[in-house]
C-alpha cells in the first residue's frame, strides 16, 4: 500500500510512544464488543488510543509494543475467515496488518496463546508494564494472570511484580496537542456540523418534533462523509433545555419554545462540539434575547481570552464573572460580584464547567494540570477547546417567572495557536440577527 500522509502520522505517533516507554512493555485491547440483544451487537467503534497509535478499527485485537526487543510493534488481529466476511466484511487479517498497518510481526488473536507467550516473552525482559487497570475486567484477569505466570518462570528470584503504569496519561499528553493533521481533521467535522446546525435552523418550525431535527442533524452529519456522532445529540426544545444531558429527543415545539441542539459529527475519529439557540418561529421573545445576550457576551469575551498561557480554569473564572455581572444587570442576582461569586450565588443557573478538551473524544484525554497535578494548566499551542457558556432557568425553579423555561448555552470548537486561537466552528452563526434571518430564510 502506498503511505498515505495517515499512515505516517500513525507511525510517527508509534515511535513518540516508543522513545516514552523506555525499558517497558505496552499493552492496548481493542474495544470490546458489546451484544446489544441476542446476536445483534451495539455499533462498534475502536478504542480511541487504540485507534491513534494504529488506524485499525477490527474488534479482537490487540497493540503490543516493547520498547526492549528489535519487533517493537505487534498486533494479534482476527485471522481471515472466509465465511464471517460473507457475512460481515473484510477481515484485514495477520498478513495485512504487517502490509498495511505497520505491525512487525502479526499473529491471530482467536488463539490466545500468540499473544500470551509473546507478552511473557517481552515482560521478562521489561522493567515496567505500560496497561490500563480498570477498563476491562476481562483484561484484568488475563493480563495479572499472565505476569503471574512470567515472575513463577523467572524462579525463586524474589522480585517484585512489575509495576504498572497507565499509559492513558502518555496517550493524553500526545493526543492534546494536535499536529496539523488533525486539527484539519477537526476543522472537517467542525464544518460538517456547523452546516448541520445551519440547515437545522432553517427547516425547525413550531408543530414539528425534536427527533424531526436530529434526524435532520443526522442526515447531514452522513451526508457529508461523516462516520458516525461524536455523542448522542440533544435537540431541547423549551424548558428541556435546562436538563442538561437531555436525550429523549421527542416533545412538540411550540410557537414561542427557544430550540437547543448540543450535537457533533465524528469526521475519521475526530468529533466536533457545537451548541447553538434559535427560536422555532423565528424571533426571540424580549426574554429569550435578554438571556441569549448575557451568555453570547460571556462566550466571546471567553473566546477573545483563550490563548496560550491562559488556563481552563482562567476562562471559566472569567465567564462565570460576567455571567454574575449579568444576572445582576438583569435583576436576578443581588450583592456584590465578589459575594456573589464566592457564594457560588450562579450556579442554579450556570452549573457546568465553560469547556474541555477537543479530539478524538468529545470530553478528549490529557490532565488539566500541571504535572504535579497543582495548578491549572496553561493552554498551548494546537490544543482544541470548547467554550460553552450556558445560562438555564428551569420551569417551576428559582429566578423571576419571566425567564422559566429558557435554557441557553452557545459553545464553540477552538484552536490555541501560538498568536491566539482559531475559532473551527464560525461556520454555525451565533449572532441574533445572523440567527433570525437563517430561521426565516426557508
Ligand atoms: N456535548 C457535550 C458537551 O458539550 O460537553
Ligand atoms: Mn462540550
Ligand atoms: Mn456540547
Amino acid at each position: 500500500m502506498k503511505k498515505s500522509l495517515h499512515t505516517i502520522d500513525f507511525e510517527q505517533r508509534r515511535k513518540q510512544l516508543l522513545t516514552k516507554i523506555k525499558k517497558g512493555v505496552a499493552v492496548f485491547p481493542a474495544a470490546p464488543e458489546h451484544i446489544r440483544n441476542n446476536d445483534v451487537h451495539h455499533e462498534y467503534r475502536q478504542d480511541s488510543n487504540f485507534y491513534y497509535l494504529s488506524g485499525f478499527e477490527e474488534a479482537n485485537s490487540i497493540l503490543l509494543f516493547d520498547s526492549n526487543s528489535k519487533t517493537h510493534f505487534q498486533m494479534f488481529v482476527q485471522p481471515k475467515d472466509a465465511t464471517k466476511e460473507l457475512w460481515e466484511g473484510k477481515i484485514i487479517g495477520p498478513e495485512g496488518a504487517k502490509k498495511d498497518f505497520g505491525a512487525e510481526a502479526a499473529f491471530p488473536s482467536n488463539d490466545p496463546k500468540f499473544f500470551d507467550e509473546a507478552f511473557i516473552k517481552a515482560l521478562l525482559e521489561a522493567e515496567v508494564l505500560y496497561y490500563r487497570v480498570g477498563h476491562n475486567e476481562d483484561w484484568d484477569r488475563r493480563i495479572f494472570t499472565l505476569m503471574k505466570k512470567a515472575i513463577r518462570q523467572l524462579g525463586r528470584t524474589g522480585r517484585a511484580f512489575w509495576p504498572i503504569h497507565d499509559p492513558n496519561e502518555i496517550l493524553g499528553e500526545m493526543r492534546l496537542i494536535k499536529t496539523r493533521a488533525e486539527a484539519e481533521q477537526l476543522e472537517q467535522a467542525a464544518n460538517i456540523t456547523a452546516e448541520a446546525h445551519v440547515s437545522a435552523m432553517k427547516i425547525a418550525k413550531p408543530g414539528m418534533f425534536e427527533y424531526e431535527i436530529e434526524a435532520a442533524l443526522y442526515h447531514a452529519f452522513r451526508g457529508q462523509g461523516a462516520g458516525r456522532l461524536g455523542y448522542g445529540s440533544i435537540v431541547a426544545g423549551g424548558s428541556n433545555a435546562c436538563v442538561l444531558h437531555y436525550v429523549a429527543n421527542n416533545k412538540k415545539l411550540e410557537d414561542k419554545d427557544l430550540l437547543l441542539i448540543d450535537a457533533g459529527a465524528e469526521f475519521e475519529y475526530y468529533t466536533a462540539d457545537i451548541t447553538r439557540c434559535f427560536p422555532v418561529n423565528g424571533r426571540f421573545t424580549p426574554e429569550q434575547k435578554e438571556i441569549y445576550s448575557a451568555v453570547l457576551k460571556a462566550q466571546k469575551s471567553c473566546v477573545k481570552m483563550a490563548r496560550p498561557g491562559k488556563s481552563m480554569k482562567d476562562l471559566h473564572n472569567h465567564a462565570i464573572e460576567i455571567l454574575v455581572e449579568e444576572l445582576k444587570r438583569l435583576k436576578i442576582l443581588k450583592g456584590t460580584t465578589t459575594n456573589l461569586i464566592k457564594h457560588k450565588a450562579y450556579i442554579p443557573y450556570y452549573p457546568h464547567g465553560t469547556g474541555h478538551w477537543l479530539g478524538m473524544d468529545v470530553h478528549d484525554t490529557g490532565r488539566y494540570f500541571s504535572e504535579s497535578y497543582d495548578t491549572p494548566r496553561k493552554l498551548e499551542p494546537g490544543m482544541v477547546i470548547t467554550i460553552e457558556p450556558g445560562l438555564y432557568f428551569a420551569a417551576n425553579a428559582k429566578g423571576p417567572h419571566k425567564y422559566q423555561g429558557i435554557g441557553i448555552r452557545i459553545e464553540d470548537d477552538v484552536l490555541i495557536t501560538a498568536s491566539g486561537n482559531k475559532v473551527l466552528t464560525t461556520g454555525a452563526p451565533k449572532e441574533i440577527e445572523e440567527i433570525e434571518s437563517l430561521c426565516n430564510s426557508n
